[in-house]
Order: structure tokens, then C-alpha cells, then sequence
């Protein structure tokens, strides 16, 4: 069965409220909270007040994707508010020092790699993550159609961390709907990000779908 982390940046901001109960009501696996800064994506989201009013109003858990540049300067910051706190291995902040000061902050720490990235390039760095994201579009918008190659990079990933024995979860984010969540848990992903198909329309029974792949 996949996990199912729902991306909130498709929810409706003038009733987070609602969308977080009805999805609790659904018994997603996580929120999935997209934090961009307009540098290291062309897109600006939201950032802690937000993230900080839902920490202190659901017990699920908070998966928190940065997409920032030189996302160690504020991992003390998010790791309160955070249970995956994930960052970009392209977005200019030391690799293994960042995931351990994650780690030591208390949350677990997710390494993210855009479609330009080769999974072959964070092997260095599986046994410090809990998770890896793998995108399967280029980071910044929720809505873009799902780019197939990101499963060939899940099955490397997928076969390097069983080769290694880790216990590490693979994730994916961008375009998952009902045809291509199915392919993503084929190639081995265990966590699956949906926005847009989620809340576009029956949410329980979307959510009731994909958890059940
Ligand atoms: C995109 C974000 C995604 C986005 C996914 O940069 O990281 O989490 O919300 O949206 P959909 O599922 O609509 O592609
Ligand atoms: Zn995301």
C-alpha cells in the first residue's frame, strides 16, 4: 500500500481549515507543504505562519519541501514545525551537513533532486536521508504533466537502497493522478505526492484509490 502525502499547495487558502479535517477524515499518511522562494523556483508559495498554524492545529504528519536556495540557513527554523523536512541537492547548501543537522534537529531528513539530477549523484548521501523525492516535473507549479523518465530513476534508486539494505523511503511529486500513481508504485516509490488530483474534485474517493495501490 503507498503513502499518500496530499500537496496543500492546491487547497483552498481561504479554508485551509476544511481541506486539513476532510483529508484527516480520509486518513492521508501526510501533508505535503510546498515552501518556494521565487530564486531557486520562479514561483513564491508560503513559508512558517502558515506552516506553523497547521503544526499547532493536525497530529498528521508534516512533510515539508523546500524549494529554496541555500536551504540550510533556515533548517532551524522549519525543523519545529516539520516531521520530513526535505531540501533540493541542487539548491547550493552543503549536502551531508544539512541532512545531519536535520537529523539532529529532530525531524527526518528528505533529499530532493529535479529532473536535471541523475539519482546516481545522491548515492553518496542515501544512509543520512529517511527519504528521497524524486520530481517528476520541474519544481515550482502544481498542475504540469507528469515527465516519465523520473520512474526509470525511481527503479535506480529503488534497487541501490535494497542493495544496500536502507531503510529509505522514495517519494514522488508532480502530475500523479489515477494512471500515473499506479506506475510510480511499479517502479518502487512508497510515498506518493498528489495536489491538483486530489482536490480537484472527490477527494475521499481519490484518496480512498491511491492508498490502495
Ligand atoms: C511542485 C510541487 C508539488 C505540486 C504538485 O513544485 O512540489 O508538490 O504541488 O502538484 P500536482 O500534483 O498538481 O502536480
Ligand atoms: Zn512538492
Amino acid at each position: 500500500m503507498a503513502l499518500l502525502s496530499p500537496s496543500m499547495l492546491s487547497s483552498n487558502f481561504f479554508n485551509l481549515e476544511n481541506d486539513v479535517r476532510n483529508l484527516e477524515k480520509a486518513k492521508v499518511d501526510m501533508l505535503h507543504l510546498d515552501v518556494m522562494d521565487g530564486v531557486f523556483v520562479p514561483n513564491i508559495s508560503f513559508a512558517f505562519p502558515v506552516i506553523k498554524a497547521i503544526r499547532k492545529n493536525t497530529d498528521l504528519t508534516l512533510d515539508v519541501h523546500l524549494m529554496i536556495t541555500e536551504p540550510h540557513r533556515y533548517i532551524k527554523k522549519f525543523a519545529p514545525i516539520s516531521d520530513y523536512l526535505g531540501f533540493h541537492f541542487e539548491a547550493g547548501s552543503p549536502i551531508a551537513e544539512t541532512l545531519n543537522e536535520i537529523r539532529e534537529l529532530g525531524c527526518k531528513p528528505c533529499l530532493t533532486i529535479k529532473p536535471c539530477t541523475e539519482p546516481e549523484e545522491i548515492f553518496p548521501f542515501l544512509h543520512l536521508c529517511d527519504m528521497v523525492l524524486v520530481m517528476s516535473v520541474e519544481p515550482g507549479f502544481g498542475g504540469q504533466k507528469f515527465m516519465p523518465d523520473s520512474l526509470r530513476k525511481v527503479k535506480i534508486l529503488k534497487e541501490e537502497i535494497t542493495r544496500r539494505g536502507l531503510d529509505v523511503l522514495i517519494e514522488i511529486d508532480g502530475g500523479i493522478n489515477e494512471e500515473t500513481a499506479p506506475l510510480a508504485v511499479e517502479a518502487g516509490v512508497d510515498v506518493i505526492v498528489a495536489g491538483s488530483y486530489i482536490f480537484a474534485e472527490n477527494m475521499e474517493q481519490r484518496v480512498k484509490k491511491i492508498k490502495a495501490l
